[in-house]
């Protein structure tokens, strides 16, 4: 036995009396703000340079996200200058709120004063570690003098905006007591507390208390439990906008998030995607979806999922994982059988109830909300069943195979598969279809016919038809007489030793390929001589032809077998 784990010092969770929020459930979007191009970019093997850095920026404008932290312009010249071409080159609409962060320290403050001259909507985030181990191993100091670098930030922050707010900035504050997680809760409030008096927040003027996780160090609900708690002790909660910043050590933090959310909080800072140090951020994608499928608005446009990420990966080259919700590219795809068939069936249900309701297995979301499309939604190797080569067909190529076709042909591609012992790919699928049952001419074809169809009194059609048919060399002509004219071709090739082809099942519909509509036909025919049944397929503009071709082709692949 390893004891390696005994070394770990395990969470000690917060008590809390008659905690509430495991009854509440998310009903509204929260406050967004992305921290994309600070806390994501600093995590960044490569940080993004201004150009990156300004799409980057655009792209969130346009999902919708309103407050954008946009560096830390005190930290370096790179930082100051992108926040001065972002303020100078006119690049922030009128309803986004650049946020700016710095250390609790009178330089750096001052340094970000300058840096967001011009602009018209800023919040100046300004934090410092509060944390017992940071207190210990890094500060060395007690919660006095923790304390007294927040207020004394907080002093000069509140001196030095006043000019700025008279001559018509909105300039916001936000605080974040860093590594919150790992404070005792009523210390957490002690100092928020004096931040808040130091920068005369009131129920008009609200300041933003952001309370980061920011190494996640226990589960989703303990941290619930902290933040309810801290949100009933802290006086004039109704002077601050509780947020939420969490990280995702554990790999819990949008679980983290949502739990927070139901504790209280109104704001969440994410990133898209989850970048950010170590394991990353939360993911405003994941948290956002997910409120989605529950039916609430998340207020973000998703709806080119693709485009984003695109963005995404080239600007921080990062990529993003191929499972990764919503985004990734297997997340609409079902490799098992029975969930095809489930998906298939699902789509189908949606199709004949009319439902207004997303209603298919196996997807949580319309693949179509985050503009995918379903036809990469089925994948074929050995482990698919029968339905998903027919789901492919119709989804892919507008087949509409008839449901007791559908055996045959996931044996046929079953038998590929085996054999190339992996996945095949749409277009493989369509070409074994046509090559197994469309038009086949060997050993019968036909090549030439005419039909003279009549009507009797009683409105009982009446057909005859005529037909050259080629039998390797041989060329013969036949004809017969019906109530239709697969009726009478059948009965025309009866006495051409094809007496014992009974017919059992027919289906025909439209094809449409580009402006070109062709019939399609299928067929099913029994061989009395020994009970085997045989599928043909038949494809021809002309609506009567395709059912003859169809039945020509039964006929030819049961000689092949
Ligand atoms: O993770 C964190 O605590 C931070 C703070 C600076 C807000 O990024
Ligand atoms: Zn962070």
């Amino acid at each position: 036995m390893n004891p390696g784990y005994k070394k770990y010092i395990p969470f000690q969770p917060q008590q809390i009396v008659g905690r509430t929020w495991p009854d509440k459930v998310i009903r509204k979007a929260p406050m967004w703000c992305s921290v994309d191009l600070r806390d994501g970019n600093q995590a960044l093997v490569d940080p993004m340079n201004l150009e990156e850095k300004l799409e980057y920026f655009h792209t969130l404008v346009d999902i919708g996200i309103k407050e954008i932290e946009i560096g830390f312009p005190s930290a370096s010249e790179t930082e100051y200058e992108i926040c001065r071409e972002l303020i100078e080159g006119g690049h922030i609409p009128d309803d986004v709120t650049i946020q700016v962060l710095v250390q609790a320290r009178e330089h750096l403050i001052k340094k970000t004063f300058e840096a967001i001259q011009g602009a018209k909507n800023v919040i100046l985030h300004f934090y410092n570690s509060t944390s017992t181990l940071q207190r210990k191993v890094v500060f060395h100091m007690d919660t006095d003098g923790i304390t007294k670098i927040a207020t004394d930030a907080a002093d000069l922050i509140y001196e030095m905006s006043q000019p700025l707010i008279d001559a018509g900035m909105n300039l916001r504050f936000e605080y974040s007591p860093e590594s919150f997680m790992g404070t005792e809760m009523d210390y957490a409030v002690e100092i928020c507390q004096a931040v808040l008096e130091r920068l005369h927040a009131t129920p008009d003027n609200k300041v933003i208390l952001n309370l980061p996780t920011t190494v996640e160090n226990c589960m989703p609900n303990q941290f619930a439990d902290m933040l309810e708690y801290f949100c009933k002790k802290i006086p004039g909660r109704d002077s601050a906008i509780i947020s939420l910043h969490p990280h995702n050590d554990r790999g819990c933090g949008v679980a983290t998030a949502e739990m927070g959310l139901l504790a209280g909080a109104d704001r969440v800072e994410a990133t898209l995607f989850g970048n950010g140090e170590r394991t990353g951020n939360v993911d405003i994608v994941t948290l956002a979806m997910n409120m989605w499928t529950q039916g609430v608005d998340p207020e973000l446009d998703f709806s080119n999922i693709n485009k984003v990420r695109e963005m995404y990966e080239r600007c921080t080259k990062m990529p993003v994982g191929d499972r990764q919700p919503y985004v990734g590219k297997l997340v609409f795809t079902a490799f098992s059988g029975s969930h095809q068939d489930a998906i298939n069936k699902g789509s189908q249900y949606m199709k004949e109830s009319g439902s207004d309701f997303w209603e298919i297995p196996y997807l949580p979301i319309d693949p179509a909300d985050v503009g995918r499309e379903y036809e990469p939604v089925i994948r074929i190797n050995s482990q698919s069943g029968k339905g998903g080569s027919a789901y492919i067909m119709e989804h892919s190529f507008g087949y509409d195979l008839p449901k007791a076709m559908h055996p045959d042909f996931g044996a046929v591609v079953q038998k590929e598969t085996d054999a190339v012992g992996k996945e095949i790919s749409p277009d493989r699928i369509f070409e074994l279809f046509q090559q197994e049952y469309v038009n086949a001419t060997q050993p019968y074809q036909l090549l030439r016919h005419a039909f003279n169809e009549s009507l009797d009194a009683q409105g009982h059609s009446h057909v005859e038809f005529w037909g050259t048919i080629q039998h390797t060399d041989t060329i013969f002509q036949v004809s017969g007489q019906g109530n239709g004219p697969i009726d009478a071709f059948f009965n025309a090739i009866k006495d051409e030793k094809m007496s014992h082809f009974t017919f059992l099942d027919y289906a025909s519909h439209a094809v449409t390929d580009g402006s070109d509509s062709q019939g399609v036909a299928y067929i099913l025919l029994e061989d009395q001589r020994d009970g085997r049944r045989y599928w043909g397929v038949g494809l021809s503009h002309n609506i009567n032809l395709a059912p003859l071709r169809a039945i020509l082709s039964a006929i030819n692949r049961s000689k092949r077998k």
